[in-house]
Parts: structure tokens; sequence; C-alpha cells
């Protein structure tokens, strides 16, 4: 285990005024999976990397789950809590600046940025999540005022139903969050779309 609590890769930016963007792999994923797509969606940017500290099997998750869809709560805020910590850790480590990480998370890496938004506003200025589903309610909400979220899930997903992302929008929003929710005709797997429209979010 690394001494800032998770494997993990950074990269600097060439330009220092850049984001760096927190990358989340999917359930099964490592720190090296979401390095071409931060290079292709924000290739000025710093990216900070880890590696999800659970094993399912032999698969790396963010956190546990009792089964498909249904997450073990209490190890999901611990989780959160630890992954805040790593990025808070890393900002002072490396140098990039605290106030401006943008998360860019997939499948379980997204449901984990969505819990470090409700759970621990203001680790996070914004958040890409690819195929995301409703990781917890917190009461009280938090605010998110100021924070830029885009959301992208597939109509034909098998693993989340709409509502689902529906729902998770919907509670951003109550937290004063802005947010895009975009709809891909396909499934669970990223496509060129996905990508056009993280690289859109993070240009502006
Ligand atoms: C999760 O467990 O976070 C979701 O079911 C997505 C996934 O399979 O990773």
């Amino acid at each position: 285990m690394n001494d800032l609590g998770f494997e993990h890769i950074f990269q600097a930016a060439a330009d220092p005024a850049a984001p760096t963007l927190l990358l989340l792999h999917g359930t099964g994923g490592n720190e090296h999976d979401l390095i071409p797509l931060a290079e292709r969606i924000a290739p000025e940017a710093a990216v900070l990397s880890p590696r999800g500290n659970v094993l399912e099997g032999h698969m790396p998750r963010f956190f546990r789950r009792l089964a498909e869809g249904v997450f073990d709560l209490e190890d999901l805020r611990v989780r959160t809590h630890e992954l805040a910590a790593f990025v808070k850790a890393s900002a002072a480590r490396y140098g990039f600046d605290a106030e401006r990480v943008i998360a860019v998370g997939f499948s379980n890496g997204a449901n984990i940025a969505a819990s470090l938004l409700l759970l621990t506003p203001g680790v996070l200025s914004g958040a890409v999540l690819f195929r995301a589903m409703v990781p917890i309610v917190p009461d009280p909400l938090p605010s998110l005022r100021g924070t830029r979220i885009l959301m992208s899930n597939g109509r034909a997903d098998p693993l989340i139903p709409a509502s689902q992302a529906e729902v998770l929008a919907d509670l951003f929003r109550r937290c004063g969050a802005h947010v895009a929710l975009e709809w891909q005709a396909g499934g669970h797997n990223l496509t060129k779309r996905d990508l056009d429209l993280a690289a859109d979010f993070l240009r502006t």
C-alpha cells in the first residue's frame, strides 16, 4: 500500500493553471485504465489516478457491494472519506490546487465520485460521471452550489435503470449543483460521444 493510502499514478500538468482530473476506474479496473481517456478529453490537465482498495475476488473496486447494484453503505461511507483524505494529501504532496479537482469516473468509479460529492462537498469542484447510479442519499443534503456535473448514461444499460440516473441528477440539483444529464443510445460501455461530451464539458 502506498503511504498516501492508495496505489496511484500522478501526472503533473504541462500548464500549472490546468485542473487536476481524479480518475476513478470501474469494477475490475486499475489506476492505468483511464489515463488514455484523460489524455483524449483533457490533455492539458494533471491526473491523479488511484486504484480502488477493495477487492471483489481479484477485482479492485472503490467500495463493497452486497450484490449487483446493492451497496454496503457503511463501507461506502468509510471508503469515501478515505478517498477524500487521499485527494487532500496528494494535493499537499504533489502541489496541485485542491480547489480545482474534477472527478472523471466510470461505473463503480462514477458511483464513488457521486458519493464524494454528496458526503464530502468541497473536495471536488466538478465531476464527469459515466454510467453512475445513486450511491447514497445523505440527510441533510449538502450544498453543491457552484459545482458542475456532467452525467452520461446509456439508455440500454443492463446494469443501471434509466430511473437511477434521473434520481441522481435530481438529487444533485436539489443540492444546488449545475447538472447536465446526457443520454447515449448504447449500454454500459463508453462511446466516442461520451468522450466528446466530456471534452466539451472540461473545455468550458
Ligand atoms: C457498482 O457496483 O458500483 C455498480 O454496480 C457498477 C459496477 O458494476 O461497478
